[in-house]
């Protein structure tokens, strides 16, 4: 399973970050969209990415030139028929990524590895949406895309051995590290994030202060950031609504804890609203 085709699905925040990983890698890349402004400005966020890259020296000026050179546009998704590999980030709803697998199924060469970016949606059900499964599989970027190091690689249950390799060799060649991840909701990534806040939320009820949570955490663990600030900064309603998720798949061990379910009912849902675990509106 040569690859060198990749045909990107979605121009956003996602689907712009791994056309230009591809290019760089080397892999003829096909970037679409389903609108002309979406892909302008899919490749306007592509040039100041290699621009900070040229000026930062890690890339020369000639090289930007032929990364640019190797990423085509299209509105047509009909364009992925000669594509090796078609890497789906359009927004995460099944309904939506379903009825492009169904597309793609039909406009695709039939040995074309077809991968969807899901953050949280089954790759089994996505792709039931075929009438060929075992070349359905996610990879799973993390967010800014150019700059993160792991990415989760996950087969559903009638993908391939040969699909999978495949898809970690396409990793491994774009200068990641691929993280095999079972199809189980939120993979691993998203799964232990969300049990980690979901304990720094009971902490906080048990009386622990948010900040000595966060500090803990971060100095040590050697997180980055604290959990609670984590939540802050991804909304506590996009949390909720993560673990609710992870509710449903393993029952009570990531049930919600009621500290968030109160801080959504009140609105405190973190920067966005000014105020969750920590106060924005003096800031
Ligand atoms: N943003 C993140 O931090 C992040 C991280 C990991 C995974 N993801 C996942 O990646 C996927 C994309 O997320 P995003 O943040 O890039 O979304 P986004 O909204 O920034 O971009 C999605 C793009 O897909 C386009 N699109 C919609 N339907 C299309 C179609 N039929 N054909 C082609 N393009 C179409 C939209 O016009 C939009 O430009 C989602 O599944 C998301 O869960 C996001």
């Amino acid at each position: 399973m040569a690859i060198k085709k990749v045909f990107v699905i979605g121009a956003g925040t996602m689907g712009n970050g791994i056309a230009q990983v591809s290019a760089q890698a080397g892999y003829d890349v096909v970037m679409s969209d389903i609108k002309d402004e979406f892909i302008q400005k899919g490749m306007a966020t592509i040039e100041k990415s290699l621009d900070r890259m040229v000026k930062k020296e890690t890339m020369k000026e000639a090289d930007k030139a032929t990364v640019l050179a190797r990423i085509k546009t299209t509105i047509n998704m009909k364009d992925a028929k000669d594509a090796d590999l078609v890497i789906e980030a359009a927004p995460e709803i099944l309904d939506l990524k379903k009825n492009i697998f169904k597309q793609l199924d039909e406009i695709c060469k039939p040995d074309a590895i077809l991968a969807t970016n899901t953050s949280s949606l089954p790759i089994g059900e996505i792709a039931a949406s075929t009438k060929n499964p075992a070349r359905v599989i996610g990879i799973h970027f993390m967010n800014p895309v150019p700059v993160m190091k792991g990415v989760e690689v996950i087969p559903g249950r009638h993908t391939t051995d040969a699909v999978l390799e495949a898809s970690k060799e396409y990793v491994k060649k774009i200068g990641k590290e691929p993280c095999e991840a079972r199809d189980y909701a939120g993979f691993i990534v998203s799964r232990l994030v969300d049990a980690l806040m979901n304990e720094a939320f009971y902490c906080v009820m048990d009386g622990n202060k948010p900040e000595e949570v966060d500090k803990a955490i971060k100095l040590c663990l050697n997180h980055p950031m604290g959990p609670l600030e984590l939540c802050d900064l991804a909304g506590a309603d996009v949390v909720m609504h993560g673990l609710e998720t992870m509710y449903e798949e393993f029952g009570e061990r990531l049930m919600p804890a009621p500290l968030l379910k109160n801080m959504v009912r009140s609105g405190d849902l973190g920067r966005k609203t000014g105020r969750g675990f920590y106060d924005y509106t003096q800031k």
